[in-house]
């Protein structure tokens, strides 16, 4: 790393947010990068807002101690319910969550300007998506849906099985049915890009599928311009808060590339 550089923090409940850093740094290959999984807590998608934002907290202070100058909130649930506390707590460090930069898109992408949105109990319930949306256009109409099976089924590894076109047709066919439904579909999870190929076999065939951890990696390159943050060596160093071999065997699928547990520092928040 440089002298003047300074790593990204990037933190997620578990291995989910291996989906984002994976597209971050493919939009910022210089960076330096600490990932942490708060895999002793995981999930956070079935928990209440206030202890989301409380666990979310303690994973930002473990990264701000370790010297970021940058933090990204990788999970879509802790972006729905800690994003604005994090930013009052971190006023002088930019704090980029999934959730705006993926209604951007959406809202960009959307031609009927009716947009359906999934993500898990936590994110869809607070309703951070369909707010998102509505201050970027009051006009667009949202339906969203809690797609909790899709997470279990991205760690299992069966994406590309038939169980996981089945689970998303049983989800998705009575968002997009009837001659007026929506033409673009959020997926706000961390976890729905490696379902991808499925949730777009049970789609119809003009829906556009927006991945939330592409248009945040978009968004953040875009924020740190060529700040301090994108001149390092292009290095990752990976936290977890229990788990070390899961986290690698899991987390690889997500990453897409070899993660050894060896090189995954165990750490209590
Ligand atoms: N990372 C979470 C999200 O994006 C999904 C997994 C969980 O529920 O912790 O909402």
């Amino acid at each position: 790393m440089r002298t003047d550089a300074a790593p990204i923090g990037v933190f997620d409940s578990g291995v989910g947010g291996l989906t984002v850093l994976r597209a971050l740094r493919g939009a910022l290959p210089s960076a330096d990068f600490i990932y942490l999984g708060d895999t002793a807590r995981l999930p956070y998608g079935t928990k209440s807002a206030a202890t989301v934002a409380r666990y979310s907290s303690q994973c930002a202070a473990a990264l701000r101690a370790r010297g970021i100058g940058c933090l990204v909130v990788a999970c879509n649930t802790a972006s729905a319910s800690a994003l604005n506390e994090l930013r009052r707590e971190y006023p002088h460090m930019p704090v980029v969550g999934v959730i705006e930069p993926g209604a951007a898109a959406a809202v960009a992408a959307s031609r009927a300007r009716h947009i359906a949105v999934i993500g898990t109990e936590g994110t869809i319930a607070g309703g951070a998506y369909q707010q998102a949306i509505h201050r970027l256009d009051a006009n667009v109409r949202v339906i969203a849906r809690a797609c909790s099976l899709f997470v279990a089924i991205a760690e299992e590894g069966w994406t590309e099985d038939p169980i996981a076109e089945a689970v998303a047709h049983r989800y998705l066919d009575g968002m997009f049915a009837g001659p007026q439904m929506p033409d673009t579909l959020v997926l706000g999870c961390t976890h729905f890009p490696l379902l991808a190929t499925a949730i777009a076999a049970a789609l119809p065939p003009a829906v556009r599928i927006v991945d939330s951890a592409a248009t945040t990696a978009a968004a953040v390159a875009a924020l740190l311009g060529a700040g301090p943050c994108t001149r390092g060596a292009g290095s990752v160093r990976w936290l977890a808060t229990d788990g070390a071999a899961r986290f690698a065997r899991i987390g690889s699928r997500f990453l897409g590339e070899p993660l050894s547990a060896a090189d995954v520092e165990i750490v209590d928040l």
